[in-house]
């Protein structure tokens, strides 16, 4: 068996590694007997020499069988499925998809994560509900299934721990932008999910991990190129991350905003995420034949009440009480009788008239992780209480003096420096100007599987 050294030199020197090296090194990290600094060279040999699509497979499907690989009872089968996106500003989608999906006759094990960087977490966002607990075991996860059809949770210390070791030494050895490195370790979680079908949200714009459309249609397609070698039904779409998705950002503020479109009043771009991804799911899994059959069965899920349901019996079995999970999805919900409201608000206002042609997502996310929004440090807690709202959209004619976002915040106030910050994220311009300016299309692309 090749020595790690060995391997280490072998990659640095622009070298494929076999399938055998690439086990002798996964194993070695799930079983720690590799030195810190051996994995650290390793990971940036990887990040400079790259590694060819049969590595990532075979990386991928170690890293994977380096814990527990989820089963499921026969009758499921076909019906497992899960979405990942590469984050945004905004973004709740999972929040109204996974109980849209179940709604719908799928199984969604959902296997969420935190804040990173400036964008935010569902795990944190569900956080600011009393009581919802992430951590559940796979003997829960398999009874929330079989009584709900869908949960969402935190990854579990048996799923993948070789991608707990190298995440946490990527974030210490610069070496987390690299697409090998970045596949395995989406990959191959979803792939101990034992997925029959998974949709990949893959952001592009000024807010996303990658702001050009042809380097998240790399990312993109190599993920899918490894899923499906995986056995995992993969398929992606490419969506704008310019500006926020919806109108919340934030924890609290985003349950809310999640809650209010499960009650039929959702905004337009959330909505055409949902259904787009749901759809696409729905038909991949064959329970429709054509996506906008799909696309429907989720609008209607959704506009219905079915996801609501859903997600109240999904609040209920991750611990939340019976109560406060009625009187959050009740038609006329005092949300902030459950959710912690923050102790200050302030409004912004328009600087002059004109027309909303732009807020920028990564601006706004910015601002708000610093004031507590996100984490200042790895393991850190966060304020649920403090976002934003817009009280704007696109293309709306303003007045001067006019609110346009209403800021959630706790002591110390906004600096003013931060205040100057949220308002540049807003850009007014004339009427003309608007009619010269294109409204972005949210999904550029789809992209399914052969
Ligand atoms: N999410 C993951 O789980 N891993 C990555 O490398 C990037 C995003």
């Amino acid at each position: 068996m090749a020595s790690i050294p060995h391997l280490i030199k072998k990659k640095r020197d622009g070298g494929a590694l076999s399938d055998e090296e690439i086990r002798t090194f996964i194993h070695a990290v799930s079983n720690k007997s590799i030195e810190e600094s051996q994995t650290g060279a390793m990971l940036m040999a990887i990040w400079m020499k790259g590694m060819d699509q049969q590595e990532v497979v075979t990386f991928t499907r170690e890293m994977m069988s380096s814990g527990e690989v989820m089963s499921w009872p026969a009758e499921w089968a076909g019906l497992i499925v899960d979405k990942h996106s590469t984050g945004g500003v905004g973004d709740k989608v999972s929040l109204v998809l996974a109980p849209a999906l179940a709604a719908c006759g799928c199984k969604v094990p959902m296997i969420s994560g935190r804040g990173l960087a400036h964008t935010g977490g569902t795990l944190d966002k569900l956080e600011s509900i009393p009581g919802f607990n992430v951590h559940q075991s796979s003997a829960q996860i398999l009874e929330i299934l079989r009584s709900v059809g869908c949960c969402i949770v935190g990854q579990s210390e048996t799923l993948v721990p070789a991608d707990r070791v190298l995440y946490a030494q990527r974030d210490t050895t610069s070496t987390v932008d690299s697409l090998p490195l970045i596949a395995g370790s989406i990959i191959s979680k979803k792939g101990a999910e034992s997925l029959s079908a998974l949709v990949l949200d893959v952001k592009f714009g000024r807010a996303a991990l990658y702001e050009d459309l042809s380097a998240a249609r790399e990312l993109a397609q190599l993920l899918m190129k490894v899923g499906n070698a995986l056995g995992v039904h993969t398929a992606a779409l490419l969506s704008r991350m310019d500006a926020p998705l919806g109108r919340c950002v934030g924890n609290s503020v985003e349950v809310i905003e999640s809650l209010e479109t499960l009650k039929g009043n959702g905004p337009d771009d959330l909505m055409e995420l949902v259904t787009t991804l749901g759809g696409l799911l729905l038909k991949m899994t064959g329970l429709v034949s054509d996506l906008s059959e799909g696309r429907r069965q989720i609008s209607d899920a959704v506009i219905g009440g079915a996801a609501l349901a859903k997600f109240q019996a999904m609040l209920q079995a991750q611990g939340v009480a019976n109560e406060t999970a009625r009187s959050l999805c009740s038609a006329h919900s005092d949300y902030h009788s459950v959710l912690r409201k923050s102790e200050h608000q302030m409004q912004l206002k328009a600087p002059a008239d004109g027309v909303v042609l732009d807020v920028a997502a990564l601006t706004l996310a910015e601002v708000l992780h610093k004031l507590g929004a996100g984490r200042s440090r790895a393991g850190g807690p966060v304020n649920h209480s403090v976002g934003a709202e817009l009280l704007v959209s696109m293309g709306q004619r303003v007045r001067k003096g006019e609110s346009w976002l209403q800021l959630h915040y706790e002591a110390p106030p906004p600096s003013l420096d931060q205040i100057s910050r949220l308002q540049s994220a807003l850009t007014l311009g004339s009427h003309d100007a608007l009619r010269s300016h294109d409204t972005p299309t949210l999904v550029e692309e789809l992209l399914l599987p052969h």
